[in-house]
C-alpha cells in the first residue's frame, strides 16, 4: 500500500543491532543538531565523500556540522566504483590516525552508494568501530544501500567480497540533493526503486507506473511518495532479516546475472543499469517457468525503458555471462539464490534455476551482432 510522508523520522529496529532513525528532511541544516544528539561527548567528525559530491556539497556539510562540532575533517576519494577498494579505505585509516580520530569521534558518509559502502566498512574496522552518519545523495543510495548496515568494498573484481554489516547511527535524507543528480544516476537510481516493487509490493509498482510523468519530472511530492515507500520497504526486509538469511536476499532480485554484466564489462554499465538488464532476465525466466503471463514480464521489460535504462545488452559472451553469475556472493555450496518474480509484487528466492535457464535468460537481453544486421 502506498502512504503519505506521515513524519519525517522513520525508525529502523534491527534484531541484533542499534537502533537507529532515518531521516527526510528539505537541507542540511538539520543535519548538525542531529549528529550532535547522538552523543552529549565532545567528539571530532570526519567527513568522507568523493570528488563529485565534495563540488556539490562539501562546503555546505562542512560549515553545516561546524555549527556544532569543533573540529571537523574532509576527506575526498576520487569518484567511482573502481575505488571501491582496500586501498581507499587504507587511505582512509591514514587519514584517520593523521587527524587522531578514535573510537568516540563520528564519520559522515556524504555521497552514493560507494562512499556509504567504503566509509561504513572503514567505521566497522577502524580501531574496531565507530560510529557513523549516512548522508545519501544519489536517488540508489537514498532508496536501498544507506539503510541496513551492508558495508564493503570490491576484491579483485569481485562485487562486495570483503565487507561487515554494520549499522549507521542516523540516516538524514536531504530530499533536495536528486535535484543536482546526472540523469544516468537518477535512472540507476530507478532500478532499485522498481526491483523494490517488483518484489514486495505490487500496489506501489501500480503506483510507479501512474506517476510516471511525474516521477520523470521529479515532481518533489511524487518523489518524496517514493522516497519514503522504498525506505518503508527497505526498512521492513532489514529488520525481519538483518543478516539475509533468508528474506532480505530477495533485494538481490536482478543482481546475480547484473553483477555478472557489470564485471564482464569491467564497471563500464554503471550498477543501476546491470541491475535493470537483470531484472528483466530474472522476469524472463519467471515468465518461462510460468509464474508470469507474458504481458506481465513485457510490461516489467518496457517499464525500464521511460526511465533510460537499458533492458538489452551488446558486446557480451552469454556463456561468459553465464560463467561470472557462479562466482558471485549470492552462491550456496553450488547452488545459485535465485530470485524470481512469483507475481508482481511477490519475489521468491529459488536455488532450482538450472544453467539452461539463466543461459536463456541472458539471451533474452543480450543483441548480437547477427541480431543487428537482420
Ligand atoms: N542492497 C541490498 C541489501 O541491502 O540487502
Amino acid at each position: 500500500m502506498v502512504t503519505e510522508i506521515k513524519e519525517n523520522r522513520m525508525p529502523v529496529s534491527c534484531p541484533g543491532f542499534q537502533d537507529y532513525d532515518i531521516l527526510f528532511e528539505s537541507g542540511f541544516d538539520k543535519l548538525a543538531k542531529s549528529c550532535r544528539a547522538l552523543s552529549e561527548q565532545e567528539r571530532k567528525v570526519c567527513i568522507i565523500t568523493d570528488t563529485n559530491v565534495e563540488k556539490l556539497y562539501g562546503t555546505a556539510v562542512k560549515e553545516a556540522l561546524e555549527k556544532e562540532f569543533k573540529e571537523v575533517y574532509f576527506i575526498a576519494f576520487p569518484a567511482g566504483e573502481s575505488n571501491k577498494n582496500l586501498e581507499t579505505v587504507q587511505k582512509l585509516y591514514t587519514f584517520l590516525i593523521e587527524h587522531k580520530l578514535g573510537r568516540k569521534d563520528l564519520l559522515v558518509a556524504l555521497g552514493g552508494g560507494v562512499v556509504g559502502d567504503v566509509t561504513g566498512f572503514t567505521a566497522a574496522t577502524y580501531q574496531r568501530g565507530l560510529d557513523f552518519v549516512q548522508v545519501p545523495t544519489t536517488l540508489l543510495s537514498q532508496v536501498d544501500s544507506s539503510i541496513g548496515g551492508k558495508t564493503g568494498v570490491d576484491f579483485t573484481g569481485y562485487k562486495n567480497m570483503v565487507g561487515a554489516f554494520y549499522m549507521p547511527k542516523l540516516v538524514y535524507m536531504n530530499t533536495d540533493v536528486l535535484k543536482t543528480l546526472p540523469a544516468r544516476e537518477f535512472a540507476c537510481g530507478m532500478a532499485e526503486v522498481l526491483k523494490e516493487a517488483l518484489i514486495k509490493d505490487g500496489s506501489f509498482y501500480g503506483w510507479l507506473i501512474n506517476s510516471l510523468y511525474e516521477i520523470d519530472d521529479q515532481e518533489p511530492e511524487t518523489m518524496k511518495i517514493l522516497l519514503y515507500n522504498c525506505c518503508r520497504i527497505k526498512k521492513q526486509v532489514v529488520e525481519n532479516d538483518p543478516k539475509e538469511a533468508g528474506e532480505r536476499a530477495l533485494l538481490n532480485f536482478g543482481h546475480t546475472i547484473g553483477h555478472a554484466i557489470e564485471k564482464a564489462k569491467d564497471f563500464e554499465l554503471l550498477h543501476g543499469e546491470c541491475v535493470a538488464l537483470g531484472c528483466v532476465a530474472a522476469a524472463f525466466i519467471s515468465y518461462q517457468r510460468q509464474m508470469l503471463t507474458f504481458d506481465e514480464y513485457y510490461e516489467i521489460r518496457d517499464m525500464f525503458v521511460p526511465f533510460n535504462l537499458p533492458i538489452t545488452v551488446r558486446d557480451i559472451d552469454p556463456e561468459n555471462i553465464l560463467a561470472l553469475t557462479k562466482s558471485d556472493k549470492k552462491v550456496e555450496g553450488s547452488k545459485i539464490k535465485f530470485v524470481l518474480l512469483k507475481k508482481i509484487g511477490k519475489g521468491v528466492i529459488d536455488t532450482s534455476v538450472t544453467d539452461e535457464e539463466i543461459l536463456a535468460g541472458i539471451k533474452e537481453i543480450y543483441v548480437s551482432e547477427d541480431d543487428l544486421r537482420e
